[in-house]
């Protein structure tokens, strides 16, 4: 696509999906943020988070959405902040949240952290030092003021906000950072598309066959009843990484992720889109080995896995640890990482548990620092 056709399929979007209602506050608080830290000469990197929805309906009560938690987001924000970065956290609503994190969404409930003594809450014996050590970072990120929290629901909200957070961000130059970690929907029901009230599921209420306003001569809507079964006809959400790279944020490094699921295509893609948009880093995850490996596709540092060694990972109800490296053997390579350095004997067991966002982000802080040298 060449430019002209992708700046007009930025101006179809946009025109024909309205923003968010809270999009104008979001501006605001982003740009007085933004503004401070400029100020202080601080890198700013915008993380952003967790799943979007795609509604079928108005008023919505039916949606898609996707597996994502946001603990990428959320942890690899914890790490930011420790590197010393301001922070803005683009989140799906009620997913992970920094430092909460360790306490929601949790097989157990926070309740269980606490027991009474003398008519008091107090933390259980066992979660005392872990608590008091996020709650010391937690503290001193409020104390210095280094995260704004957004959020976002639906797709169209996270493209606003995405959008007009980016420009605010152009006066940073190359210390400004997007790490899209976000599990971004591919398909949607555009506006002009959508009906108004809910999709009736019984025969006798369901609505005119004809467009979303009624009139025979429109597209149908898209998600609709026909008989008995439901008809769901997405359109492709436009990929605006392309816009991104060359119109909102020209000077800031992009970091996107690719999400696979067949290990014998992960680097391929993560390559392709690398050439395709021409941003700085592609990180290449597998939906069940996420948590323990990753790869970097740059053309800084070509292909690189980071591996959490064997024993120091975390757990994972989803992951299946033997798919560790497939993706590795799938390019003809040989597992080394995999192995090397994970011997029992080097690593003792009852580590703590290591999470890969504290491998991930020191890695990204130091080629962000290089791109900003060459910049100057
Ligand atoms: O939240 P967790 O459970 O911890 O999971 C983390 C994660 C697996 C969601 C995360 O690590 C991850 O891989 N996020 C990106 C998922 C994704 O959207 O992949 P994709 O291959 O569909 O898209 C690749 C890139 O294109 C993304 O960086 C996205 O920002 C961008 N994109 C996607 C769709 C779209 N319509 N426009 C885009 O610009």
């Amino acid at each position: 696509m060449d430019a002209s056709t992708i700046e007009a399929a930025e101006s179809h979007y946009f025109t024909n999906n309205p923003p968010p209602k809270d999009l104008k506050v979001n501006i605001t608080l982003a740009r007085e943020f933004i503004g401070r830290h400029a100020e202080e000469g601080r890198r700013v990197v915008l993380v952003t988070s967790g799943g979007t929805t795609v509604p079928l309906e108005s008023q919505t009560v039916r949606y898609i959405d996707n597996f994502s938690a946001g603990t990428r987001g959320a942890t690899s924000a914890e790490y930011f902040l420790q590197h010393g970065y301001a922070v803005i956290f683009l989140h799906r609503q009620f997913s992970l949240l920094p430092y909460s994190r360790h306490y929601s969404h949790n097989t157990r409930s926070f309740l269980d952290f606490m027991k009474e003594e003398d008519g008091r809450v107090v933390v259980e014996e066992q979660h005392q030092e872990e608590m008091l050590r996020v709650l010391r970072q937690y503290t001193e990120m409020k104390r210095e003021n280094k995260l704004l929290i957004l959020s976002f629901v639906t797709i169209t909200e996270y493209l606003w906000d995405l959008r007009e957070v980016a420009k605010l961000m152009r006066p940073l130059g190359p210390k400004a950072m997007f790490y899209l970690a976000a599990a971004v929907s591919d398909f949607f029901v555009p506006q002009d598309r959508m009906v108004e009230h809910k999709i009736q599921s019984s025969v006798q209420f369901s609505q005119s066959s004809g467009g979303p306003n009624g009139s025979k001569n429109e597209k149908p809507p898209a998600a609709r009843t026909e008989g008995r079964s439901l008809i769901i006809d997405l359109e492709p959400v436009p990929k605006f990484l392309k816009q991104l790279v060359d119109g909102w944020a020209p000077e800031g490094m992009i970091v996107s992720f690719k999400l696979e699921t067949d290990p014998s295509i992960l680097v391929k893609k993560a390559q392709y889109s690398l050439n395709k948009y021409a941003h700085h880093l592609v990180i290449g995850n597998l939906l069940l080995t996420r948590k323990w490996e990753v790869v970097f596709v740059s053309n800084l540092e070509g292909e690189k896995w980071i591996r959490v060694p064997r024993n120091r990972r975390t757990k994972s109800f989803s992951g299946v640890e033997s798919m560790v490296g497939l993706a590795d053997l799938a390019a003809g390579k040989k597992d080394e990482s995999n192995t090397q350095g994970n011997a029992d004997h080097e690593v003792p067991q009852g580590e703590p548990a290591v999470e890969i966002e504290s491998l991930i982000i020191p890695e990204i802080a130091d080629m962000h620092t290089k791109l900003i040298n060459q910049a100057q």
